[in-house]
């Protein structure tokens, strides 16, 4: 692949060409090295002819290409999203002889019908043989998809998280090894429908500020198409969950992301409740995936869709909304290149930044307010603007301190498609008590992440300017005398030869 191209994202992962969507299968290994496979079309720059591409990466962010993991059995087979465990007590009876036997379990697609299959790996998920009996989970429907296996440790069970999506259904099953599936319940209906369900995720998180030890289930569902803003979207439920029944603490739906660019994301698998999970999700959207500009004119040329950085994420109890996800951008300093702009008392003021020496082109920022006093202080804005100085293109987004929050993607110039919105917008989370004010950001050649107070928000968003965005201008205005604002900005190195 060729990672230097104008649009390539330089600290997020992209595949090295062809098609990418849904990350799957994602496990750390016993030597600890972290396993992404995805939906990939290695034939042609648009969705189809889904195999299991993958990469390992010791830190995230540095990715190194692997061989197609798992390959579809014939031409009008396709091997759809699933996930992947450990089965560290050879409870499957594939490894007699090893305790780090690794066994995906994912969706076969034919015109007929969707199974839930399995296949098992002997070293470590780079090479996988198909399980003779396939498939484990049999079906006449061609609408039952995308199974997310985790191990429930009080009931010694594996469970299976899976899609019926024309019928708003996600089904729960366990097994005892991988092997053999007992349906125990299922979650209809639950929140926004859209058109189908796709990937969800049960994950196990601690809540913070809670008691010691204490923590809940969320279950993530991607809904597509029919999000609010057109397309796919994830949304998600807390609640808590014993092994065979998931029933949510309200009916209050919520979303990962308030942009367009968050979709089929997946938990690793085996992270305790202790830790914060981490997640990868597919920047992108089914509205306008097959046709954004990264793709060149034949296979080798181009690649469409990248990764969101990994995230961190832990329960939060947020005064006005109750319980909440928080999602921030996992030891973002380990790519931190160096420090390009630093003010620790900005006051009401601006600070420009030419970019146009980063190699990378990506940056990382982060503007904090401290000491907000009054309610003059809601006047409060933190703003930013990232410019090309070629073409005056431009990607822009802010923050007022009484709590709006919003990202305007509509100044690039190298992409237009009806779907393609230009702004997007999410209302107030104020907290006055606190008296602070944060938004972080990362922004790389063709994608923007931004996170509010440390991940009680985060807006992911791809962009497609024709001229490489080089200069940065971070606003403060209307905070009181005695607020404090610090701001920084910062290089990334990029992870990719
Ligand atoms: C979600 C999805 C999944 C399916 C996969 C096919 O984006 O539609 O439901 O397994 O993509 O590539």
């Amino acid at each position: 692949g060729n990672y230097a191209g104008p649009l390539r994202p330089q600290v997020h992962f992209s595949p090295p060409q062809g098609f990418m969507n849904d990350p799957n299968g994602m496990f750390r290994d016993a030597e600890g090295t972290y396993h992404l496979y995805y939906q990939y079309n290695p034939t042609a720059n648009v969705a189809g002819n889904q195999h299991w591409g993958h990469a390992t990466s010791r830190d995230l962010y540095n990715w190194t290409n692997q061989a197609i993991a798992i390959f579809p059995g014939g031409p009008t087979e396709g091997i759809f999203s699933g996930s992947a465990v450990i089965d560290w007590n050879n409870t499957s009876g594939f490894f007699p002889d090893q305790n780090n036997g690794v066994v995906a379990i994912y969706t076969v697609n034919t015109p007929e019908r969707q199974t839930q299959d399995i296949a098992y790996s002997y070293d470590n998920g780079f090479s996988f043989t198909k399980y003779e009996k396939n498939p484990v989970i049999p079906s006449d429907s061609t609408q039952f998809r995308d199974p997310k296996v985790i191990w429930h440790e009080p009931t010694s069970r594996w469970v299976m998280v899976v899609a019926y999506p024309i019928d708003f259904e996600i089904g729960i099953f366990s097994s005892p090894n991988l092997i053999d599936w007992t349906p125990e319940s299922n979650v209809s209906r639950i929140g926004l429908t859209g058109l189908q369900y796709e990937c969800p995720n049960l994950v196990e998180m601690r809540v913070d500020g809670g008691e010691d030890g204490d923590t809940h289930w969320v279950l993530l569902i991607s809904i597509n198409p029919g999000a609010p803003l057109g397309g796919s979207i994830t949304e998600y439920f807390i609640g808590d969950f014993n092994g065979t029944h998931f029933v949510p603490l309200d009916a209050t739906t919520r979303f990962t992301d308030f942009a367009k660019d968050n979709y089929a994301g997946q938990f690793f698998y085996g992270i305790g409740a202790d830790q914060d999970q981490i997640s990868i999700n597919w920047a992108s959207n089914w509205q306008y995936t097959n046709d954004v500009p990264t793709a060149g004119k034949e296979i080798g040329d181009g690649f469409r869709s990248a990764m969101s950085v990994a995230r961190g994420h832990y329960l939060k109890e947020l005064p006005r909304q109750g319980l909440a996800l928080i999602s921030y951008p996992l030891d973002i300093v380990s790519v931190v290149e160096s420090e390009l702009a630093r003010n620790d008392s900005l006051g009401n003021s601006t600070v420009f930044v030419d970019y146009s020496n980063v190699q990378s082109g990506a940056l990382y920022f982060e503007a904090n307010i401290t000491g907000l006093t009054d309610s003059a202080s809601l006047q409060g804005a933190i703003n930013f603007k990232f410019l090309s100085s070629a073409s005056g293109e431009s990607i822009s987004g802010g923050t007022y301190v009484s709590g709006d929050v919003w990202l305007d993607r509509g100044r690039t110039n190298g992409f237009s498609n009806p779907y393609f919105n230009d702004k997007f917008s999410q209302a107030g989370i104020y907290r006055e008590e606190l008296g602070e004010w944060r938004i972080s950001g990362i922004i790389d050649r063709s994608i923007i992440e931004i996170f509010l107070n440390d991940g009680e928000l985060s807006a992911s968003s791809v962009f497609f300017p024709n001229s490489p965005l080089d200069m940065m201008v971070l606003t403060v205005s209307g905070i009181n005398e005695t607020a404090i604002a610090n701001v920084g900005v910062w290089s990334l190195r990029a992870v990719w030869e």
